[in-house]
């Protein structure tokens, strides 16, 4: 996969691009268990990154970080989930155990987007996590553009204190979810989506708003 130069110079305010319009008109998460290997080799991972981190970000405050898990070192991370699991759900079956830490390793690589907000920051922490959000999206973006197949998902161990504390996040820290990037040949369904009807209004001067009226 050809790399791009990392620096970018000479920045237009728009680049009009009817393939890119067509690729987020059509862009589909693909479910997990449909996700399979490989996913980006090293250099093709950090130039999707690095898109990733280009996001509207108030005040540059970087308030988030990426937490790669690959190879072996990924494994024993499958390994810990499952104990956190089996620890948390002491009925499970050991099949339900050792499948829930199979989730960690079924596409190519795990990246894990973790919401690293300034608390003391001038900018408010809603902010910083919107732009979290963001790099979100732009990593399942810049992903596809990459060839590569993908879903942004949490589960319980998203939020779970001991990952928290396996994966070596601080007190303040949080994952805004576990970005699986691999390869799929599946054809996927279209999901539904809201009708703008429903989503957009006109403020109107004279106070009364409309719906539906795009
Ligand atoms: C923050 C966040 C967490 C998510 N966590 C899960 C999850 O744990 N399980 C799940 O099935 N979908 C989860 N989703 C939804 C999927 O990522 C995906 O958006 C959904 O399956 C719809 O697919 P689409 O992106 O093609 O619309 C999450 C989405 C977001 C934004």
């Amino acid at each position: 996969m050809p790399v791009s130069n990392s620096r970018v110079d000479d920045l237009l305010p728009c680049n009009p691009d009817p393939s890119v319009l067509d690729m987020l008109a059509k862009r589909r998460s693909t479910p997990l268990p449909l996700l399979g290997g490989p996913g980006p080799d090293s250099q093709t991972l950090e130039h999707i990154l690095r898109i990733a981190s280009r996001v509207p970000d108030h005040r540059k405050v970087v308030p988030w970080r990426f937490l790669v898990f690959e190879g072996r070192d990924r494994d024993i991370a499958a390994g810990e989930i499952s104990k956190r699991f089996a620890k948390n759900n002491p009925l499970a079956k050991p099949e339900d155990v050792q499948a829930e830490g199979m989730k960690f390793t079924r596409a190519g690589v795990v990246v894990g987007l973790v919401s690293s907000p300034d608390m003391e920051h001038k900018t408010p922490v809603w902010e910083q996590e919107l732009t979290v959000g963001a790099v979100g999206q732009n990593l399942l973006l810049a992903s596809n553009a990459s060839g590569f197949a993908g879903v942004w998902l949490t589960g319980w161990m998203a939020t779970d204190p001991h990952i928290h504390q396996i994966f070596g996040l601080s007190k303040t820290e949080r994952f805004a979810g576990f970005f699986h990037i691999g390869t799929s040949d599946n054809v996927l369904k279209e999901r539904s989506r809201p009708e703008l009807s429903a989503i957009v209004s006109h403020w109107r001067s004279d106070g009364l708003s409309a719906s539906g009226d795009l």
